[in-house]
């Protein structure tokens, strides 16, 4: 059935486990997440971001969501805007029937050049009034996602801010947390601890000092009653960058966040965890490894069969590590 956010992450809260929000774009990505939820027993958040709505159409993206709720009736599953750039996005995902969404006034419209206090709060609240009537959950963030090693927010393209980032931009402030909340109204809050979108995010495994789960605990104990969510939470699995490479790909030495980094944060609040890259890994690893192994073989079902293998099998992983396994 479907659910707000807020129905999510206070249960999630209660019980101390948090939810993977999975990106979707088409109907292998929703298949393989709905698999790996009913085969855990997981509750579901399926997000859409801007670049899902133009690839797919309004009228695909919200069918392959109402098809997950009607083939899984027995799974609760909040479909969320992911980065509604402006309050115009979200109102019209709240009219496609979407059950929460994201304002991300961190940047402006354009969804590149970092925003100030004033413009973030005054658009967040419009979309927290507009919503809340609704019976729809907001998502807001404060701090600008990026590399703490590069000082830049990584991604080419999709949502990302363009240029250099100071550091003070890179981290959120608790105190200006508990203050934009406050200010706001949000049921969840994307906070800046050096995450980045996209595949490149460290170039060595991550210790402290470029991923600052210090950070999420400080925030935590400033407003304990916050849910708080992880964007660029991909843990880009070094099997599947493998699987790429040696199949024709040419993907460079990275890293991502590590699960055991992701538990740890779940234990101070962190109860929304952002995922896309990972499933793009999965999903293009398997394609790519069928057609080097199959030259002959040409349906596509074929391979698309094996991407839902590959995407759910991270998913299981990711709802069994992060605990939400078991309370569907
Ligand atoms: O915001 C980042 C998500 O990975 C969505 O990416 O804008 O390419 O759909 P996208
Ligand atoms: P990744 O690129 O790490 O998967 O992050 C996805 C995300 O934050 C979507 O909003
Ligand atoms: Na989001
Ligand atoms: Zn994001």
């Amino acid at each position: 059935s479907l659910v707000s956010l807020r129905q999510l992450l206070d249960h999630a809260a209660e019980h101390g486990y948090g939810i993977p929000a999975f990106n979707v774009n088409n109907m292998e990505q929703v298949k393989a997440i709905m698999e790996a939820a009913a085969a855990t027993d997981s509750p579901v958040i399926l997000q859409a971001s801007a670049g899902a709505r133009k690839y797919a159409g309004e009228a695909f993206l919200r069918h392959q969501i109402l098809a997950a709720l009607e083939a899984y009736p027995q799974i609760p599953i909040c479909m969320h805007q992911d980065h509604g750039t402006s309050p115009s996005v979200n109102v019209r995902a709240i009219q496609s029937g979407f059950s929460s969404v994201m304002m991300d006034g961190s940047l402006k419209e354009d969804g590149k050049t970092p925003a100030d206090w004033a413009y973030n709060v005054a658009v967040t609240r419009q979309v927290v009034d507009i919503a809340h009537a609704c019976g729809v959950s907001v998502e807001g963030e404060l701090g600008c996602l990026g590399s703490l090693e590069t000082g830049t927010a990584g991604e080419e393209d999709g949502v990302g801010a363009e240029g250099k980032l100071d550091h003070s931009q890179l981290l959120t402030d608790p105190n200006e947390a508990a203050e934009f909340v406050k200010q706001t109204g949000v049921d969840a809050l994307a906070i800046a601890i050096g995450t980045s979108h996209g595949a490149y995010k460290f170039t060595r495994p991550p210790t402290g000092d470029v991923l600052a789960i210090s950070r999420v605990k400080e925030i935590h104990a400033r407003i304990p009653n916050t849910h708080l969510v992880m964007h660029g939470s991909s843990s880009v699995p070094q099997d599947w960058l493998k699987i790429i490479n040696d199949h024709g790909g040419a993907l460079g030495e990275t890293y991502g966040v590590p699960v055991a980094e992701i538990v740890e944060a779940i234990k101070y609040g962190v109860r929304k965890v952002n995922i896309d890259t990972d499933l793009r890994m999965a999903s293009t690893g398997a394609i790519r490894k069928f057609f080097v192994d199959e030259p002959k073989k040409f349906d596509p079902r074929d391979y698309f069969k094996l991407t839902i293998k590959a995407m759910s099998g991270i998913c299981k992983e990711r709802y069994e590590a992060f605990g939400a396994a078991g309370n569907a």
